[in-house]
């Protein structure tokens, strides 16, 4: 455990060649203007009466996933026994365009369960995730009250309990915990390819996007001025992009396995990507069994200590032989 509050530590110390240029680039775009109608300024409803928790659990989720809503139900939701003053968990699903058949299937689901958010204004679609993760802070900014937010997906396994015990330990006004990446360069062509970043040649710093953590007064800030921020394809680059001009406590932690691929499996990780349901199912067995997470350890990627004293490009180097999960 030494080893990891030493990064922890670390992580306090951060650059900041890249961050004046997120002020740039201030236009208004049609892009824009139906996230603008995602938050109404005059009519907010009181905060008094919202449902307080500790730690906002959002699970973004397409309409049509609800198998594997119902996976997430029957796994890690399950992991903790604690109640909503500690976690509240929702599934964020995008409901405009749906036909009344979709939307009532959606309507039944949730009478059952009681877990989804409506996006009423958001389309689902793959190039529009930056906009569904932005309307995902303006609805939990808008519905609940809470000290920080975990943004994650439906093919994430999130252990929660040891989760919000060490968010105890980092916590902060200003945290932004993940699995950094300082060092990536946006992709110019495919389906990814991201015509509207001209800040840099590579992306400012970003949490890799199968789980987060951040504070409220982030996604306060991030919900509060939507209708400004440029989106970019890619939704974690947004979220680093419009963050990056903050006072912003970037906090590396390899535990968070949460890069496009699964690194392997770790029993120390807290949040582990890119599963299937077979996965996710077996993971939940083991810890119920045996309380570790891995039928067997393995890693088939390696991993890094973010470096916060180099530049950015030097952040991230992946070295052989290390222990860092
Ligand atoms: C589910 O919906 C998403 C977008 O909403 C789409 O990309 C995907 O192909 C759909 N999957 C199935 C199995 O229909
Ligand atoms: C690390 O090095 C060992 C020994 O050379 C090799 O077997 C293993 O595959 C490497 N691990 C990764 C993840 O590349």
């Amino acid at each position: 455990m030494r080893f990891y509050e030493t990064y922890l530590l670390v992580a306090g110390a951060f650059c900041s060649i890249c961050t004046l240029a997120v002020i740039f680039n201030c236009g208004w775009d049609d892009n824009r203007a139906e996230l603008k109608n995602e938050r109404s300024p005059y009519s907010l409803p009181s905060t008094a009466n919202l449902p307080e928790t500790f730690l906002f659990v959002s699970v973004l989720s397409s309409p049509n996933e609800t198998d594997r809503r119902q996976n997430v139900r029957e796994t890690w939701f399950r992991l903790s026994a604690k109640g909503p003053s500690v976690f509240i968990t929702r599934f964020m699903v995008g409901t405009m365009g749906l036909t009344g058949e979709e939307r009532k299937e959606l309507d039944e689901e949730n009478e059952k369960f009681g877990d989804l958010s409506f996006l009423e204004r958001h389309e689902e679609s793959y190039d529009k995730l930056a906009k569904k993760t932005l309307a995902s802070f303006v609805h939990a900014h808008e519905h609940f009250k809470f000290k920080f937010f975990l943004k994650t997906d439906a093919d994430s396994f999130v252990r929660i309990t040891p989760l919000i015990m060490n968010l105890k330990t980092v916590q902060h006004p200003m945290l932004y915990w993940g699995f950094l990446d300082g060092r990536a360069k946006p992709f110019r062509k495919g389906k990814w390819k991201e015509p509207e970043w001209n800040l840099c040649d590579r992306y400012l710093p970003y949490q890799l996007g199968g789980g987060y953590i951040l504070s409220y007064e982030l996604v306060r800030f991030l919900a509060t001025n939507a209708p400004l921020f440029r989106i970019y394809r890619n939704e974690d680059v947004s979220v680093g992009a419009w963050l990056a001009g903050l006072d912003v406590k970037y906090v590396h932690d390899p535990r968070f396995d949460t890069e496009w691929i699964s690194r392997g499996c770790s029993n120390e990780y807290l949040i582990t990507h890119k599963h299937t349901m077979e996965e996710m199912t077996e993971m939940y067995n083991n810890l119920k069994t045996s309380g570790r997470l891995c039928t067997k350890e393995f890693q088939r990627r390696l991993s890094y200590v973010y470096d916060f004293s180099k530049a950015p490009s030097e952040c991230c180097t992946r070295i052989n032989g290390t222990n860092i999960p």
